[in-house]
Formats: structure tokens, C-alpha cells, sequence
């Protein structure tokens, strides 16, 4: 996982002769983990062959409003977009920009976004003077577009003089400067270098092609605690089964599961080098021993499932986890809160069990809110009343995050032959 990882960057690359640097530009982002789809005019065609993006770059170039596997490209990349970068951008590029003109797909993707953006001029001398250009650059500059270059030195045809685009090296460090990356994280907080698994939402486990056995976890507090451990500088894996309701943010590496035994293999796979799990999912204890491959019809009457049990992953995470890994369960009860927290605490070897009374109004499944108990294998015991889940995963992450310290602390004073 590069510095950029989780990061998507439109590259939109206009027609001059520099467009082939954006070459370099886009190998640069894509070693520093960035998912780079490339956006090209059709004046840049004349310049670089799209072949070569389409090989560098994550996803195949676009070029058109109308032909793409997409009905509407523009807002699919500007959305999805937490950073756009043009280069070369063309005094025409800068024109149409400044004024909200959608004349191709780059121009119509730069009105579809909320993200940065970042320009990167590129044009003779005596275009980038011109006051007409000077003042669009000024306009974009003052709307909070940052402005890489140009910079002065060799231009085509053999003249020298300002408007040669900035070195890829400086526009790739632009992109690190606007997304906030430096060095390993692309956030500050007390979770920088941290990796944090999360799972979320409740697995399906097939009956027939028409039918599953599932439940109503809808994995909202689940990706509430990505999104709290992400946003306090923490890489995230979010393993669930609503991907399209997961965070969709810088450091938040969502995988799309179904069933638990996809759920079992993603966690297990992962697990070896994360410093916390959250197990936030609803995993379905049991699975039909056979799945039909057809659908069950009414007219067949009554049909037996017999189902068979499924990898308590938790249980298995409990058994082989690392020195010093945090492992946090989580418990929806519909009674006896405690005591049920308190066996599986106990039954599948966690640090910390974060249980919820279900039956209670506003809480659990499918609500913004959630009310919880926390108990620590230190015995510890914090209850938290009704509040959003968001402020459920803040206090459960500070709670992991202590426990870790302690941990650590532990490891260390054992290792140093301190056993005061
Ligand atoms: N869990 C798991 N794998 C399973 C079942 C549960 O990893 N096959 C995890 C859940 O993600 C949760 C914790 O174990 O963090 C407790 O899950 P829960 O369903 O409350 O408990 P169970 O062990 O399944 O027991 P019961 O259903 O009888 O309450």
C-alpha cells in the first residue's frame, strides 16, 4: 500500500506537446497506491497515443461524454473524484474552466466535482502572456485551484522562455501537498500508522439462486467505525457485505463480501498485519449444507434446509492473533446484556465486547443510533447511552487504542525484563 492508497485522481490530459509527461505524472501516482483514471481531450490524442495511459493507468481512458461504458462519465469521475489533476492544461483548458464551459469530458468532469483540482499550465511564452490567459489563471487561482507552474527553459520548436510544464516530480508533490500526505498517512490523528480492520453488515448465506438465510444487521455501525478510524489517520480495510453504503474516503480500502465463509477468508487472509479488528458484522452462524442451483418452486411443497455451521471467525481471530493485536467483538442481544457479553468475552478470547440490547427503541439494526455496553477483558465495564454510532465508534476506538497502549506497554516491559 503506496502513501496514496484509497485515493482516486481524475488525470485529465489536454492537447500540447507536453501531454506526454502526463505519462509520468500518471506512473508516479499509480506507485504511490493512487487509483488513476485518465481522462484525455481529443486535441491530446494528437500527442500521445491513449494505449499508453490505458496501460499505466488503473482504469482504461476515457475521452467522450457519449461513448463510454458509462451512461454519465462526468459525474461518475467527478464524484468519485478526491483529487483532479490536468496536465498539461492548455490556454484552452484554462478558457473553458474559468468560465464553466462543458465542452468535452475533462471540462464537463471538472464541473462535476467537489474535489480539489490542480492544473498544470503548459503553452508558448507569448500565450501564457497574454492577459486574456493571465487572467483566467488568476480567477481559477483565486476559486482555489491550485496552480503547478509552468516554469521557464526549453519549449517546442526550439524557443526557450516561460510556460514549460512544471517537472512530473513537482506535480506529483502537489497532489501529496492538496490531499494532505505526508510521509506514510494521508491524515494527522492518534491513528496514524495504524491498521484497522473493520467488518460491517450482515452475511447472506444462499439457499437457491432466488433465496438466502440473512438478518437484519444494515452495517451502519460498522462503517461508522471505519469511517472514525480512518478520519483519525488509520489505513482501513473494510470487509462488508453493503459495500455501496461503506465510506468513501482517502484510506478506506472497502472489500465486498456475501457470505460468511467469503467473510471468513477476507479477515483471515488480512488479519496477520492489522494492529486492530473491529468485528462489527452480523455473521450468520449457520449455512445450508446445499444450495440449489435452481429456484425452489412453490409447487415442490415444503422443503427442509438442513444447514451445517459456519466459522465463528472471531473465535478463530482469538486463537491465532498476534502479540500485541487488539480483537474487539461485538455482541446484539435481546436480554441479559451482561452475562452474554461477559461468556462470548470470555468464549472467543477478545480484549473487548461491545454488546447492544437490540429490543430497545433506537438501538441496533438500522438506526443512526446506538446505546452499548463495553466490556473489557480487564474487566472494565463503560456504558455508553443513546447516541449516534458515530460517537459509539469514537469511544470504542479510544478504547481499543488504550488497550493497544497497554499492550505495548506490556510487551515492552516483559522484553526489557522488567516484570515489576
Ligand atoms: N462472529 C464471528 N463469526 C461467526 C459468528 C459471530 O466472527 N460465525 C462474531 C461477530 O462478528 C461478533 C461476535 O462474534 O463480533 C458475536 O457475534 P454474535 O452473533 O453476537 O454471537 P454468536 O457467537 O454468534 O452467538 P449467539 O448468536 O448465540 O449470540
Amino acid at each position: 500500500m503506496g502513501p496514496l492508497a484509497g485515493c482516486r485522481i481524475v488525470l485529465g490530459v489536454t492537447g500540447g506537446v507536453a501531454a506526454y509527461k502526463a505519462v509520468e505524472v500518471c506512473r508516479r501516482l499509480v506507485d504511490a497506491g493512487a487509483h488513476v483514471a485518465p481522462v484525455m481531450t481529443k486535441g491530446a490524442l494528437r500527442f500521445v497515443g491513449r494505449a499508453t495511459l490505458d496501460a499505466l493507468a488503473s482504469e482504461p481512458v476515457q475521452i467522450s461524454l457519449f461513448d463510454e461504458p458509462h451512461p454519465i462519465p462526468h459525474t461518475r469521475l467527478g464524484q468519485s473524484a478526491d483529487l483532479v489533476v490536468v496536465c498539461p492544461a492548455t490556454a484552452r483548458l484554462l478558457s473553458d474552466y474559468r468560465t464553466g464551459r462543458s465542452a468535452d469530458l475533462l471540462t464537463a468532469t471538472l464541473l462535476a466535482t467537489r474535489a480539489p483540482v490542480i492544473v498544470a499550465p503548459a503553452m508558448h511564452t507569448e500565450m501564457w502572456d497574454q492577459p486574456s490567459v493571465a487572467e483566467n489563471v488568476a480567477v481559477l487561482a483565486d476559486r482555489g485551484v491550485t496552480i503547478v507552474g509552468p516554469v521557464e527553459g526549453l519549449l517546442a520548436g526550439g524557443d526557450a522562455g516561460a510556460g514549460r510544464l512544471s517537472d512530473p516530480a513537482d506535480i506529483v508533490a502537489a497532489a501529496f501537498d492538496v490531499l494532505g500526505v505526508t510521509g506514510e498517512s494521508p491524515f494527522a490523528g492518534d491513528l496514524v500508522g495504524f491498521t484497522v480492520l473493520v467488518t460491517a453488515g450482515g452475511t447472506r448465506e444462499p439457499v437457491c439462486p432466488v433465496r438466502f438465510l440473512g438478518n437484519r444487521s444494515s452495517g451502519k455501525q460498522g462503517h461508522a467505525l471505519a469511517a472514525e478510524a480512518s478520519s483519525r489517520g488509520a489505513q482501513v480495510v473494510c470487509v462488508t457485505t453493503e459495500p455501496a453504503l461503506a465510506p468513501d474516503r482517502l484510506g478506506v480500502k472497502v472489500v465486498a463480501v456475501e457470505t460468511a465463509a467469503q467473510m471468513a477468508t477476507k479477515v483471515l487472509e488480512r488479519s496477520g498485519d492489522v494492529d486492530i479488528v473491529l468485528m462489527a458484522a452480523a455473521v450468520a452462524d449457520f449455512r445450508p449444507v446445499q444450495v440449489a442451483d435452481h429456484k425452489i418452486k412453490k409447487d415442490s411443497g415444503i422443503s427442509e434446509i438442513r444447514l451445517e455451521p459456519t466459522v465463528d471467525i472471531l473465535a478463530e481471530l482469538g486463537r491465532t492473533r498476534l502479540p500485541g493485536q487488539v480483537l474487539v467483538g461485538f455482541a446484539a442481544e435481546t436480554g441479559e446484556l451482561r452475562q452474554n457479553a461477559a461468556a462470548k468475552l470470555q468464549a472467543k478470547g477478545v480484549d473487548l465486547i461491545v454488546a447492544n440490547d437490540v429490543s430497545l427503541p433506537e438501538v441496533g439494526f438500522e438506526h443512526d443510533t446506538n446505546a452499548v455496553v463495553l466490556l473489557g477483558a480487564d474487566g472494565g465495564l463503560t456504558e455508553v447511552p443513546l447516541c449516534a454510532k458515530r460517537e459509539v465508534a469514537r469511544v470504542v476506538i479510544d478504547k481499543a487504542l488504550n488497550i493497544h497502549q497497554t499492550n505495548f506497554d506490556t510487551s515492552a516491559q516483559i522484553s526489557n525484563g522488567d516484570d515489576k
